[in-house]
């Protein structure tokens, strides 16, 4: 099936694809050779993430450009050329480039995916909300709290017997986001809070895939194909009719008075007063269509990348019993037994928390990193990029940069840990990015990571099942770098 649909598009490409060409080649760096239309797509086999991105970074060094298609990206490796173009003073790289698929599926709304003025009012205002919402003034923490909670006594439910804590740590973090933009969370078994999740990880994968390469290349011909691609518009269209739903719940309310301003719980309700503050302005781009997108960029962003972090964690844990003796050790004798765990208790436990640091730094889950888009023609290293231009800040390039870290493909705690045991933070940690387009919900995340794995750790013991030898430390190339699926024995202590 996937044979013919490539010969039938390399057809295609055949009939018109030669009309395009590269443009103006020398503005960008050099980069491996390319083939006609299909740029480089063919040496990576039609993939982002592939393994021959090492060899081409030993090949043509820290920036170099590969053409996905007629379509130039230039890579950046390494903490000091990423650092750059990352820094919060340069806004020159502050855009994100919208591929035809994408342009197709979600259209520039909502926060992720837009650029320029939309992008500035809807990113201010979920930095706003976020605050207003009581992240890092406790709120938001109690809702973190019960959610572990509840992870707790459902790990609790096994009694130490073998299983896969992935569903169950989904579950639990997508309710914190949940409650966050709905104003509610959901039973495990609820069927919309399901097609949500699939919706999220059809989405969230897709622009890793072969067909998507295929799509971006020729969206004119992929429109009207069946194909995976139909089912990721199917669910993220089921998607936005139940955040559109819940929309109109809140509208409801509004309505008959239960809420109005000053009484907003949720995100929902603040951008429903957002855009009846701003209506007639014309400058405004608060309405309700971005704020359907916003809470979907909310949800699948919230969900897959904290999930797939403690999956890590567990696992790490389970494969390096001295490093999780030694946390719990730390757990126990700072914290009194009934204290209630919060994000402040950080600075009391620094192994702890470098901990979490290193799963972050060694589990990698964002790759390769997001991105991005010159807002103007700019000067990198000695080359004049023009406007437009898609920039890609590899962030794993940073994250085991080996002149940054003393043993960058070693789980080493004490990359976090100075000799007496003190946590430092290091420059070169940006798991969330950095700048004004890093990650959004980088607080948010970190306070749910410090608060799921304190409470974890300090109820269970994680050992491998007896019989499964083989744990895998490798990572699945899915939209973020997952671990193989896994099982383990969560035991009391
Ligand atoms: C371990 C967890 C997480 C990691 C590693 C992570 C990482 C990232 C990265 C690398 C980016 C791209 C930034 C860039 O272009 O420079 C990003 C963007 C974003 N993240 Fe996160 N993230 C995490 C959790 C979250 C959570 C919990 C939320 C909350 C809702 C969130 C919301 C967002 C949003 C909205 C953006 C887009 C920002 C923009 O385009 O302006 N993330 N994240
Ligand atoms: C990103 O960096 C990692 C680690 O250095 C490397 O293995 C990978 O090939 C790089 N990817 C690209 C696209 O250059
Ligand atoms: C709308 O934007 C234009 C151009 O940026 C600006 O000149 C104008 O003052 C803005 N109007 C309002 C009402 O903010
Ligand atoms: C570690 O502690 C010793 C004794 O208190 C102190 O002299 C030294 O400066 C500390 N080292 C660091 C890196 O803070």
């Amino acid at each position: 099936m996937v044979n013919e649909l490539l010969i039938i598009v390399l057809l295609c490409l055949m009939v018109w694809g030669y009309w395009r060409n590269h443009g103006a080649d020398d503005a960008y760096p050099p980069g491996p050779p390319t083939i006609p239309v299909l740029g480089n797509l063919w040496t990576l086999r039609f993939q982002l993430h592939h393994d021959t991105f090492i060899q081409l970074s030993r090949v043509y060094g820290d920036v170099y450009t590969v053409w996905l298609g007629h379509i130039p990206v230039i890579v950046l490796n390494g903490y000091r050329a990423v650092k750059e173009v990352l820094s919060s003073h340069n806004e020159d790289y502050i855009g994100r480039p919208v591929f035809p698929l994408f342009m197709d599926l979600m259209g520039e709304k909502g926060i992720v995916l837009t650029s320029g003025h939309t992008w500035k009012q809807q990113r201010r205002f979920g930095q706003v909300v976020f605050r207003n919402l009581g992240l890092g003034k406790g709120n938001m923490e109690m809702g973190i709290q019960e959610e572990a909670q509840s992870l707790l006594t459902l790990f609790a439910t096994q009694e130490g017997a073998p299983m896969d804590p992935s569903p169950w740590i989904m579950h639990s973090v997508s309710n914190v986001i949940s409650a966050l933009v709905f104003g509610k969370r959901f039973p495990l078994e609820n069927k919309a809070f399901q097609e949500l999740h699939k919706a999220t990880e059809l989405v969230v994968a897709a622009p890793g895939t072969f067909w998507a390469r295929i799509y971006d290349l020729v969206p004119n011909i992929m429109r009207h194909l069946p194909g995976p691609h139909q089912r990721a518009f199917h669910y993220f269209h089921t998607m936005c009719s139940f955040i559109q739903s819940e929309v109109q719940g809140h509208h409801e309310m509004l309505r008959n008075g239960s809420r109005g301003p000053g009484q907003e719980r949720n995100v929902i309700d603040y951008y429903l007063t957002q855009i009846s503050k701003t209506q007639g302005d014309p400058n405004s781009t608060y309405n309700e269509e971005n704020l359907v997108h916003l809470v979907a960029d909310l949800f699948m962003t919230g969900t897959e990348t904290v999930t797939t972090t403690l999956r890590w964690a567990i696992l790490y844990m389970m494969v390096f019993p001295e490093i999780q003796g030694k946390v719990q050790l730390e757990l126990d004798t700072v914290l009194e037994p009934s204290h209630v765990i919060a994000y402040e208790d950080r600075k009391r436990l620094p192994y702890t928390n470098a901990v979490i640091h290193e799963i972050q730094r060694f589990g990698n889950i964002v790759s390769v990193g997001v991105v991005r888009k010159c807002m103007k023609e700019t000067k990198l290293g000695r080359f004049k990029v023009p406007q437009g231009t898609i920039i890609l800040p590899n962030l794993s390039s940073v994250l085991y940069d080996p002149e940054q870290w003393k043993t960058p493909r070693e789980f080493n705690p004490q990359h976090f840990l100075d000799e007496n045991g003190t946590f430092v933070t290091k420059e070169a940690f940006l798991p969330f990015s950095a700048g004004h387009r890093g990650c959004l919900g980088e607080q948010l995340a970190r306070t749910e990571l410090f608060i799921f794995f304190s409470n974890l750790l300090q109820r269970f013991s994680f050992h491998v099942p007896e019989g499964d030898s083989d744990v895998r430390l490798d990572c699945v190339q899915s939209a973020t770098l997952q671990p193989y699926p896994y099982r383990v024995c969560a035991v009391l202590r």
